[in-house]
């Protein structure tokens, strides 16, 4: 009791204090810790007013938490001086194909599946990373995707570059966005992927540059899993390993979750734009669902670069709507 309402008088306090100079000298602490430089007091002052809306949502947003109105908590990140919208056009990336096979087989719907499933902690999962202002999302979740079946295969963790199909997965539109069995297709023909090492991040678009002596891992193809199917993705997550999956990414609840389990009835299953990775599911004490979800937007976003978004809630985001893995 006493820390439910202390929560409570501190989430209060946050939004009555948000007085002119709690602002400023919290906005300075913001651009001081996230290094922002702007042109001149004009683009300043567009970043400010940005930024103090994200402020005093996250704020609002929180209020209600703590009443028990959301399941999951926001906090202001690195990407606080920009709008959902910018979010979306900088920092994801993922274009839905005309044609999809979903090549996962029927009989998995008899499948039990575990309670949970945490592939951070069977070593299949490497850091998060952070894809910049390139539209490459689609090339993280198909690298993740391999790193786990690589990991499984050879029990070697090992980081993939995802540059490597920015640059030379032609279906693909490098920064300009992509999809991540046309990814699976390209390391498949092409006979391998590059290590991170081999072949580094730059978050640009460069021509294709892949080497043979880098190469880290291959792959047979690809499958699909039925479009809209939680329990087919779970059996996959469980059956498999990672799994690439596609959301909506656009809201600002998720452009600034923090904690809990990620669940906003405007996430719309029809507009999926983001690409992330898998890595298990799991229950909490409430008995609430999730899956464990890496985004590659930094340790900075979310929950050290992780969210939790609610499973059997209705696909919630889309998430079931266009998973794939690689077969290796
Ligand atoms: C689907 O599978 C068929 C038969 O294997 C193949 O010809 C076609 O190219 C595939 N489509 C896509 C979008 O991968
Ligand atoms: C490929 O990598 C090897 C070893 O680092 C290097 O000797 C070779 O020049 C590279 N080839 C190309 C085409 O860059």
């Amino acid at each position: 009791m006493l820390s439910c309402a202390c929560l409570l008088l501190l989430a209060a306090s946050a939004l009555a204090h948000m007085d002119e100079s709690f602002l400023d000298s919290h906005w300075e602490q913001w651009k001081m810790t996230h290094r922002r430089e702007y042109n001149g007091l004009d683009e300043e002052a567009i970043r400010r007013a940005v930024w103090e809306k994200n402020m005093r949502m996250i704020a609002a947003h929180n209020e209600e938490a703590a009443l028990g109105m959301h399941s999951y908590e926001m906090g202001m990140n690195h990407l606080g001086d920009m709008t959902s919208d910018e979010v979306v056009e900088k920092m994801t990336g993922l274009l839905i194909p005309m044609n999809r096979n979903f090549t996962v087989e029927p009989e998995d719907k008899l499948v039990h599946i575990p309670k949970s499933i945490d592939y951070r902690k069977k070593n299949m999962v490497t850091s998060v990373k952070n894809q910049g202002a390139c539209g490459s999302c689609w090339a993280f979740s198909s690298a993740g995707a391999l790193e786990g079946q690589l990991a499984k295969k050879t029990g070697q963790l090992m980081d993939l570059s995802p540059q490597n199909l920015v640059d030379c997965v032609t279906e693909n539109d490098g920064c300009g966005g992509g999809y991540m069995t046309n990814a699976f297709g390209y390391v498949r023909d092409n006979g391998g992927i590059d290590s991170e090492d081999a072949y580094p991040y730059v978050g640009e678009n460069q021509p294709c540059r892949y080497n043979m002596s880098g190469m880290a891992a291959q792959c047979k193809g690809y499958k699909e899993i039925p479009e809209g199917s939680e329990h087919a993705l779970a059996v996959a997550l469980y059956k498999v390993g990672p799994v690439s999956v596609g959301i909506d990414a656009a809201l600002s609840s998720f452009q600034f979750y923090q904690k809990g389990i990620y669940y906003d009835p405007q996430c719309n299953k029809d507009d999926i734009n983001h690409a992330v990775l898998a890595v298990g599911y799991g229950m909490n004490s409430k008995g609430k669902k999730f899956w464990i979800i890496k985004n590659s937007w930094s340790e900075d976003w979310g929950n050290k670069g992780y969210i939790l978004m609610a499973r059997n809630r209705g696909n919630a985001c889309g998430i079931a709507n266009l998973a794939s893995y690689p077969v290796m």
